[in-house]
């Protein structure tokens, strides 16, 4: 059979609720052209983020009502710290709350005013986090992901020459890690190679520097090695994912995303001094360490979901599924990021709107167009993110993890279909009012 289904089929349902195009436009201009700022109940199809948005499975709900919810000591601890030993064989294993947890008590420990900390990309919490110590977060992205239209197994790889330069230039004492996200998250999605992350290992610990991975998508970066990489066709994703855990001395990690969890973190590392130091600073804002700012049962939903998604059939469909929603806008006309990620569709809003300049905000106007013609709430990833350092105008689509099934993305490829016919006549956006930092989320705009 060539028809690849949802590997699971619906037990429970949420309503989806209709609104009118004239409800939309009210809803728009009340939250001044900002879709963070409308209530998830005025949206119909909701691709703003994979992340906590995914829906849990029979196993995961009955796993939670097994759930020890005892401060010290908690059943529920030891057996997600199992599951996660056995997959990344990492000999710490320290709960928090969500990944940027992770990451503050990660940097605290090891980064101060004066260091670099490379990244093939960071994400913009692991850059804030970093750059809260005082330390300075680079980006060393492989060269030919500047293109977005470039067709490559691997554009999250890292630049390793640039990373050579960069220790050269810098001093191996002023790099206390180097980061590699696992996929590549603000650089569309896209997987990194074993070998690059072999190579990186190989050059970080040269000079005796440890390699983090950002691993919060790691089995859907593990499936496209299995689809990519000679060498690994064979391989369960498992497998993969313990061979990519294998050249690190340490991870972060969301939960939120391929845990199929709705909150939860980790931080992991083999190093004992370090745990000691990162389970202090845990106890002080995140809990005990056998919850870390977790209940029992957000435990036990990670111990299943971790194993749950690297069931290959599971894989299969959600790299699959995030490629038809791809193709089928790229192949009629919509410019996205090449090719297609694992977790989201990028639309490249600067080639699709070029009559609107940057300075007017092309990716926020078609998520605002988007949403107005069809109810479906997009994430823009260019200017207003990221002022004058975005690289490109990008709309991110994500995809929730088990929750839309064909219909609703025929529905949102149709939309954006409709959409492209008459994207001469979208107008830009100006900003009325921004915060002082991190506008994305609450900054309001007015029509051009
Ligand atoms: N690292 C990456 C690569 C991420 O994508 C995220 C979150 C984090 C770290 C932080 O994890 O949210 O649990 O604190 N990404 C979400 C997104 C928010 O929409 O891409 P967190």
């Amino acid at each position: 059979m060539k028809t690849i289904i949802e590997p699971f089929r619906i037990k429970s349902v949420e309503p989806l609720r209709q609104t009118t195009r004239e409800e939309r436009e009210r809803f728009l201009q009340q939250a001044g052209y900002n879709l963070f700022l409308i209530p998830a109940r005025d949206i119909l199809i909701d691709l703003l983020t994979d992340s906590g948005t995914s829906a849990m499975s029979t196993e995961q709900w009955a796993a939670m009502m097994r759930g020890d919810e005892s401060y010290a000591g908690s059943e529920s601890f030891f057996r997600m710290e199992s599951v996660v030993r056995d997959l990344t064989g990492f000999k710490h294993v320290i709960p928090t709350h969500q990944g940027r947890a992770a990451e503050r008590i990660l940097f605290t420990v090891l980064c101060r005013k004066g260091h670099v900390v490379p990244n093939n990309t960071h994400f913009d919490t692991t850059r804030a986090n970093i750059e809260f110590t005082g330390a300075r977060a680079v980006d060393l992205p492989t060269p030919e992901a500047a293109n977005t239209q470039a067709r490559l197994d691997f554009k999250g790889n890292m630049d390793v020459a640039a990373l050579e330069r960069l220790i050269a230039a810098e001093g191996a004492a002023n790099i206390p890690l180097v980061m590699l996200t696992v996929t590549d998250n603000s650089g569309g999605g896209q997987p990194v190679s074993m070998q690059n992350i072999a190579a990186v290992k190989q050059t970080a610990s040269r000079h005796g520097i440890p390699l983090y991975l950002d691993a919060c998508r790691f089995a859907e970066n593990a499936w496209f090695i299995k689809l990519r990489e000679p060498g690994f066709a064979e391989w369960t994703p498992k497998q993969i994912a313990q061979k990519m855990f294998s050249f690190a001395d340490g991870c972060t990690f969301s939960a939120k995303k391929d845990a199929f969890a709705n909150i939860g973190g980790l931080l992991c590392t083999h190093d004992d001094r370090l745990a000691i130091q990162e389970t202090n600073l845990l106890i002080l804002t995140e809990g005990f360490p056998t919850y870390g700012g977790l209940a029992g049962r957000d435990l036990e939903a990670i111990a299943v979901g971790l194993e749950e998604v690297l069931d290959s059939d599971y894989l299969r469909y959600r790299i699959v599924s995030t490629g038809y929603l791809g193709r089928h806008i790229a192949d009629h006309g919509v410019p996205i990021v090449e090719p297609p990620g694992g977790h989201a569709i990028y639309i490249d809003a600067g080639r699709m709107l070029p009559h609107i300049p940057k300075q007017q905000f092309p990716a926020q106007a078609l998520a605002v167009e988007l949403y107005r013609h069809a109810g479906i709430r997009s994430v823009e990833i260019g200017s207003v993110m990221f002022g004058a350092n975005a690289q490109h105008e990008l709309l991110r689509l994500a995809i929730p993890r088990r929750v839309y099934t064909q219909s609703h993305i025929d529905y949102v490829v149709e939309a954006i279909l409709e959409v492209n016919e008459r994207r001469r006549q979208i107008r830009g956006l100006a900003i009325e009012s921004e915060p002082p930092f991190l506008r994305h989320f609450s900054a309001r705009f007015r029509q051009i």
